[in-house]
């Protein structure tokens, strides 16, 4: 199994390059983002719960979170490998993601980190909001408070994996695909 993270701040790219990143190496793609908002919009009391904190930009409950991924392991024995998106965001779900995959035998090998500055990340968002119908990238308030939130509980992630020397820092602003050469070039090395 080959598993990676895919690290960002809000708006940085992670769906956008995981896309091609799947497709290339055959990866499960894992984003609690997207495993969220299908819960809100088949009106689960999960997804009830989640959205409001999502709608205010605030992080959804570490147990929530954790949950949803366990069980996506779990359905998806036959993965060759697993590309999280948006998770862990915590470093209580860092630690409890490396139990689950130790638990299968395998663990993280590479922690991508995309860097974008902040000005970027508001103008993308900003401008999704005109078309995505996503509720949490309609006010530069609440897409603030998402940045707020990854500076205050997310950043933290890196430094964790960066003590196994597993994060590699990826240069975010540029074209799409000069992004992806630059990922598939560090994936390559491992
Ligand atoms: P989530 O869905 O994970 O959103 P996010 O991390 O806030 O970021 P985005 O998905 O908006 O951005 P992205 O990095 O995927 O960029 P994208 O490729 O879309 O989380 C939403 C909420 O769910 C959270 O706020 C939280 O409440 C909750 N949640 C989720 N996971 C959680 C967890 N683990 N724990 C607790 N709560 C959790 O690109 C953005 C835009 O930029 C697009 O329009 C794209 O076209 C454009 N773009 C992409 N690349 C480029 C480029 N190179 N140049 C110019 N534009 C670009
Ligand atoms: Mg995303």
């Amino acid at each position: 199994m080959f598993n990676i993270i895919l690290f960002g701040p809000p708006g940085s790219g992670k769906g956008t390059q995981s896309e091609n990143l799947i497709r290339k190496y055959g990866l499960k793609h894992l984003s609690t983002g997207d495993l969220l908002r299908s819960e809100i919009s088949r009106q689960t009391p999960l997804g009830t719960e989640a959205k409001n904190f999502m709608d205010k930009g605030q992080l959804v409950p570490d147990e929530v979170v954790i949950g949803m991924i366990s069980s996506a392991l779990d359905t998806n024995p036959q993965a060759v490998g697993f590309l999280f998106d948006g998770f862990p965001r915590t470093e209580a779900q860092a630690e409890a993601l490396d139990k689950l995959l130790k638990l299968k035998n395998t663990e993280i090998h590479v922690v991508l980190a995309l860097q974008v500055s902040e000005g970027e990340l508001v103008k993308r968002l900003l401008g999704r909001g005109l078309t995505s119908g996503r509720s949490d990238d309609t006010n530069e308030e609440v897409i603030r408070a998402r940045i707020h939130e990854y500076n205050k509980k997310t950043s933290v992630v890196a430094d964790y994996y960066g003590r196994f020397d597993k994060v590699k820092k990826i240069e975010g602003e540029g074209s799409v695909d000069d992004i992806f050469t630059a990922l598939c070039k560090e994936i390559n090395l491992q």
